[in-house]
Formats: structure tokens, C-alpha cells, sequence
């Protein structure tokens, strides 16, 4: 227990100590940029995988985040050597010291800290701050494991000017010039050097920060999602929009989180702790386990052979899933960085304390070496599998209704009948799991958001999927349960066509479109249903009852409107589907059968 309560000091304290201690920087800010160079043998994959971060999906195939930040970039696979690409990366304060956010590297046998910061993140480190940060002498770095990789960055300076807020993180190469770098991005010399203090920009090497506003290349302006409303003003938008407040209630956030993780149990599992440092205005509470929950790492290492390769049954923007069994349950562990602890203690508040057919059921977690949360085994994998993966079968139409029922009945649930409220924030196909009789269990809680009722939203960061998010929360990062229904929406009309979130278009001009856009432009059409039926799934068949489906993308479309106060709460989307789930059963000759026959059974005929 002692050992419990020191695991969620290091949590939580680092956390607070950046509003409590007069300190350099007091507050992060929710993106900045690293320019990354590309050396000949690197791929996005590689740069995803080595920059992976809240913000960077890795498991994302197509990797759309990062291309939507790079618009020269026509698509993942052709990455040209020898040109920067920015990938986003979430700015924090690191313990009240500086701007920065530290990345785990995994290590592979001979890695010198001089090969990571030089080649593997391409000068955005450097090997001197590699060995303060790690315990491993330069030359006693193990085979295997992880590095902590800190890369720097910017949120700006209000003295040199309020305008910029989003930056990029500019590692310097021979050849370098201010006024290159100024010209390029189109600004004035003396701005950057302003924001550069000292900096000699012909040095050919170090960082400097760059104000991202109007960078050429598309760097930044990249978020055109043509159609999507509104998104084309993202990158500038967003991060001016929440920029502002968090600090203070960051802790008090935390520290609610502390308190929200008590769950009744005797005092012998009370974990008392003083809190930080003398003069901290919050304390943490006494934070309360259920012991039955908490497994430990040996338990889950043996079940799992050692976190091998064999056991990996997903990877997710935080974690890798395994499949293990315990205690005789079939399980999936989710193994976290412990720098995810925000995302790990967001889902052990949320799924200790909401339990739903249509949710994914916590079995525990475990808090020794790294985040481990536990969860019952879901047999079919992800509906984004299902939709695009090879080597499943089509899902039939009607098994695609119940998947959009069911999680519309897991997020009616989180909306409207717990207290407090949820959001879940990061509704896709890839968090909707399927279990073994095709029925639909929302998963990763990661990034939800507690709101409680009458109170102001707190300022959050932006985080989530490009593709699913709405406008008003791209552009303001308003959060309403809305951000949900616009997500969902999306969701059905990949349900309808098992296309992405963002579809990428044909042709050189290669213009990728959100699927919003797609739709919306058919069912606008007087008379959609030939457009329609192009933009079905073609492994649905002809015998797909195109009413059904019509209705389907009119639900989605009011979902996706522009306007949150226009969409529909998840209550009367379930209503919406319970009414076509029991409409398109009649399509299925077998259950119509099935369900007469019990009719007259019942009624005695
Ligand atoms: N309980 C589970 N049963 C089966 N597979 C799971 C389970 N939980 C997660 N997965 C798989 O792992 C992937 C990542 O899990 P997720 O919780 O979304 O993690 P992340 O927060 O890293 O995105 C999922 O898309 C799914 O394929
Ligand atoms: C991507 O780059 C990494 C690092 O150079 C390499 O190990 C990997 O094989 C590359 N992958 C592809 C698909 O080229
Ligand atoms: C990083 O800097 C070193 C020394 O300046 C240089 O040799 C190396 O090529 C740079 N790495 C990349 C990926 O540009
Ligand atoms: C990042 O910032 C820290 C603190 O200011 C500094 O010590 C370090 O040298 C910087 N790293 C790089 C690569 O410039
Ligand atoms: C990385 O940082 C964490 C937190 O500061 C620390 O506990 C861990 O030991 C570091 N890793 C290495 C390899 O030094
Ligand atoms: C900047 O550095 C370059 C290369 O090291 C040097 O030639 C130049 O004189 C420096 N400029 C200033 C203003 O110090
Ligand atoms: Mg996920």
C-alpha cells in the first residue's frame, strides 16, 4: 500500500508542482510542432512510431494526423529524403523547468545516445540531454526497454507578439539562414529573431522555435479537410482558442480525479497520503482501491509471456493491448507509459464507476513499472477491423445496425444516466469493440472528460481523431456531449460505406475529403439514392435494402450539423435505431420467420 501511494504521488505530484512552486514555466500548451528531417531510410511510420503522443496516432494507418499537417505530402508512402515534415506534439510543462515533452523511445540493440538524438529524432534532442534524463551511463544503455526523449518547444512569448501561439520546434542545419527560415514562412527577420533571443541562425545546428502562423508548404494551413466545416481554420484556431485559462484547475482537476478513484472498501486499503510539498493548496485525498482489482505485475507478465509479441492483440495511441488469461478470464491488458497517467487515470475513474452491456468492462489494473489496465476479452477485435481489415467477413447489414445500436446505447448511457455526465471525446471504429455474438461495446476511455452538470467546462486540450471531430470543437475546443453525437455520426456513415473518417481522393491532386463532406454532398441531391448507392460498401451485396441504409445517412446527417444545438441527443438517436434495427430485421426472411412462428406459439396458434 505504501508503495500504491508513492506510485500515485509520482503521478499526480509532478502534475501539481508546476502550479505550486514559483517555477520557469507554469503551464504547457496543447500542440506544437517538430520539424523533423527525413533521412534517407526513415518513413512516416518510423517518425509516427518514434514521435507517438497523444496527439500521433501510430496504429492510425493512413496516419492522417500527420498528413493533415503536411499537405505537400500527397500520401504516406512517399516521403521524399531530405525535406522536414512537422508532427505534432503536445507541449508541456516539465516540472516547472521548461517547455518540452518527453517521448519513449524503444531501444534497439547498439543505440547510442548520440544515434537517437542525431538520427533516430533527427536533432530535436541532443545526446547531452538524452544522459541527464536517463539513469543508463552513455555506455551502459541496455538492448532493450525504453529511453525518455525530451524534445523542447514554444508557446509563444506575449511579449514579442500575442498572434502566435502554435510552434514549431526548428532544428537548425548547415545552410540555415534567418532570413531563409523567415522568407520561407513569411516573416519578418527581426519577429524571429525576437523569438529567438541570442540565437545565431547560421550556426548549422540547435533549436529554434518558429511561429507556425503561415508557414509555407502547407505546413501548417495543411488542415484543409476540404468540406469539413469549418476545419480549414483549424491549425490557427485551435490553439488560440484554449490557450487561456487552465493552470490552477489543472490540480484541482487532479486532484478530483484523486478523490473520484475512492471506491468503498475497508480503512486497511485506505491509502492516506499528505499531499506535496508545504504551501500546495490541495492536498490529495485519501485515495481508496478496491483490492480485488489490483493485479500485480508478475501476475500479468506470466499471463501474457512476458508482454511477447504473441500476446499483442492491439495498439492503440497509448498503449499495446495483450491477450491474457486470468484468474480463468479471458482478458485484454492494456500496458500504458507511465507518461500516459492522465489517460490511465481518466479510464480507472470512468470504468470503476460505470458498468453497461455497451461499455467494456473493467477487470483491474496494476501500477508497478509502467500503467496496466485490465479489461474482460473482446472476442471480434474492433469495428475498424471489421470494416476495412482483410481476412474478416463482410458484416451483413443488419449485424451493422445492432453495432450502431449498441453503441449508441453505450454513450446514451454515459450521457445522461450517470452522475456526473461523460464524454468520451474519442468515438471512432476503432474504439467500438465487437464481441462474439456481433454485438457493440464502446472501449477506451482514455481521454474522457468528466462534466459536471451547471458548472463551467474546463478548458481541455484538444485531443481526439481529425475526421471525427466537430467544428465548433476543432476550431474552439468546446466540449458538450455534442462532440460525442457529431463522432457517432461519423461512425455510421462508415458503418454505411467502410470508408475512413477521411477519405483520400483519386487522382494526383490527391485532396483528401472528409467523409461528412461525401455524404452530405449526395444526400443533399433531390433524389440520392442512386448517388447512395455508390458510396455503399460494396462487400454489403446487392441484397442490402438501400431504404434502410437511406435512413441510416439521414441519421448521420443530422448528427454531423454544423451547429451542435442542432444534433440530436444520443437518447433519440437510440430511439431513431431501435426503430430501424426492428424495420431491417424484416429484410432477414429467417428471423421474420422465426419471430411469426413465436407469435403464434404465443398466442396459442
Ligand atoms: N478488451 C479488449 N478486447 C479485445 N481487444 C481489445 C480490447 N481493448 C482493446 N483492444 C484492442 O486494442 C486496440 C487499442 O485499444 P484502446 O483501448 O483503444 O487503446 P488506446 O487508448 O491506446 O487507443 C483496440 O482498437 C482493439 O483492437
Ligand atoms: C521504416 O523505417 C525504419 C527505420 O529506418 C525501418 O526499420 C523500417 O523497415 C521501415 N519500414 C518500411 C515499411 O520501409
Ligand atoms: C544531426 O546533426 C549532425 C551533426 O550536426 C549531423 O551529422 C546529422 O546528419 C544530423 N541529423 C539529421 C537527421 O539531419
Ligand atoms: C532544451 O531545454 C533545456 C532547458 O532549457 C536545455 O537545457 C536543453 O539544452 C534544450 N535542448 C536542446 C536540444 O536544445
Ligand atoms: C524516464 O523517466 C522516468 C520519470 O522521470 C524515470 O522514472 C525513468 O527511470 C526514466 N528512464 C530511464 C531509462 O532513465
Ligand atoms: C554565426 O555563426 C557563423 C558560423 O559559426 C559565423 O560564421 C558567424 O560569424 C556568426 N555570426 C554572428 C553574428 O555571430
Ligand atoms: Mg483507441
Amino acid at each position: 500500500m505504501k508503495q500504491l501511494c508513492m506510485i500515485f504521488f509520482v503521478l499526480i505530484v509532478p502534475s501539481l508542482i508546476s502550479v505550486t512552486v514559483e517555477s520557469k514555466c507554469t503551464k504547457g500548451c496543447d500542440t506544437a510542432l517538430a520539424s523533423y528531417y527525413v533521412w534517407t531510410g526513415s518513413n512516416l511510420t518510423f517518425i509516427a512510431q518514434t514521435l507517438r503522443s497523444s496527439l500521433v496516432d501510430p496504429n492510425d494507418v493512413e496516419l492522417t494526423t500527420i498528413l493533415s499537417y503536411n499537405k505537400q505530402l500527397p500520401n504516406k508512402d512517399s516521403l521524399p529524403a531530405d525535406t522536414r515534415i512537422n508532427v505534432p506534439f503536445p507541449c508541456d510543462c516539465i516540472n516547472g523547468e521548461f517547455l518540452g515533452h518527453v517521448f519513449q523511445f524503444s531501444i534497439n540493440s547498439g543505440d547510442t545516445y548520440e544515434k537517437v538524438a542525431t538520427l533516430y529524432y533527427s536533432n530535436l534532442t541532443d545526446a547531452a540531454s538524452l544522459q541527464r534524463i536517463n539513469n543508463y551511463p552513455p555506455t551502459r544503455i541496455p538492448d532493450r526497454g525504453t529511453l525518455n526523449v525530451t524534445v523542447n518547444c514554444s508557446c509563444g512569448d506575449a511579449d514579442v507578439s500575442k498572434q502566435y501561439r502554435l510552434f514549431v520546434t526548428y532544428p537548425l542545419r548547415p545552410g540555415d539562414s534567418l532570413q531563409s527560415i523567415a522568407r520561407n514562412v513569411g516573416l519578418s527577420d527581426s519577429l524571429l529573431q525576437n523569438y529567438n533571443p541570442g540565437v545565431n541562425f547560421t550556426r548549422g545546428s540547435g533549436l529554434v522555435f518558429i511561429p507556425g502562423r503561415g508557414i509555407a508548404g502547407g505546413a501548417i494551413a495543411g488542415i484543409s479537410i476540404a468540406g469539413v466545416a469549418g476545419l480549414a481554420l483549424l491549425a490557427v484556431c485551435v490553439y488560440v482558442g484554449f490557450y487561456r485559462k487552465k493552470r490552477v484547475k489543472r490540480a484541482a482537476l487532479l486532484s478530483a480525479t484523486s478523490q473520484d478513484l475512492s471506491v468503498q472498501s475497508g480503512s486497511d486499503k485506505t491509502v492516506e497520503s499528505t499531499g506535496p510539498a508545504a504551501g500546495t493548496p490541495t492536498s490529495l485525498n485519501a485515495i481508496t482501491v478496491d483490492k480485488s482489482v489490483e493485479f500485480s505485475y508478475e501476475e500479468l507478465s506470466k499471463a501474457t509471456d512476458n508482454f511477447s509479441m504473441s500476446h499483442k492483440i492491439g495498439q492503440g495511441g497509448f498503449g499495446a493491448v495483450y491477450y491474457a488469461e486470468l484468474r480463468g478470464e479471458k482478458a485484454a491488458i492494456k500496458k500504458m507509459d507511465m507518461q500516459a497517467s492522465r489517460e490511465f487515470l481518466a479510464e480507472l475513474k470512468v470504468l470503476t464507476h460505470v458498468h453497461h452491456l455497451n461499455l467494456v468492462r473493467l477487470i483491474g489494473y496494476c501500477v508497478e513499472g509502467s500503467l496496466f489496465l485490465v479489461y474482460e476479452y473482446i472476442e471480434n477485435g474492433n469495428l475498424s477491423e471489421h470494416l476495412r481489415g482483410s481476412g474478416r467477413d463482410p458484416l451483413p447489414w443488419s449485424s451493422r445496425v445492432q453495432i450502431a445500436l449498441d453503441s449508441a446505447r453505450g454513450l446514451e448511457y454515459i450521457h445522461e444516466h450517470t452522475v456526473p455526465v461523460y464524454i468520451h471525446r474519442d468515438i471512432k471504429s476503432a474504439n467500438i469493440l465487437i464481441d462474439k455474438n456481433f454485438h457493440a461495446k464502446v472501449a477506451d476511455f482514455g481521454l474522457t472528460k468528466l462534466t459536471e452538470v451547471g458548472s463551467a467546462s474546463l478548458p481541455t486540450r484538444l485531443v481526439g481523431t481529425f475526421g471525427y471531430m466537430p467544428p465548433e470543437y476543432a476550431q474552439y475546443g468546446d466540449v458538450s456531449p455534442k462532440v460525442d453525437v457529431y463522432a457517432f455520426g461519423v461512425v455510421l456513415y462508415e458503418l454505411i460505406s467502410a470508408k475512413e473518417a477521411i477519405v483520400k481522393g483519386n487522382g494526383s491532386s490527391a485532396d483528401s475529403k472528409g467523409l461528412v463532406a461525401l455524404f452530405e454532398e449526395v444526400l443533399n441531391l433531390p433524389d440520392p439514392i442512386e448517388d447512395l448507392r455508390k458510396l455503399v460498401d460494396p462487400r454489403l451485396g446487392d441484397n442490402c435494402p438501400l431504404d434502410s441504409v437511406l435512413k441510416m445517412a439521414q441519421l448521420a446527417k443530422v448528427c454531423t450539423q454544423e451547429y451542435p444545438q442542432l444534433r440530436p441527443s444520443m437518447r433519440s438517436i437510440v430511439v431513431a435505431l431501435m426503430t430501424l434495427s426492428s424495420t431491417t430485421e424484416d429484410w432477414d426472411v429467417g428471423s421474420f420467420y422465426e419471430n411469426h412462428a413465436l407469435v403464434n406459439l404465443m398466442s396459442g396458434r
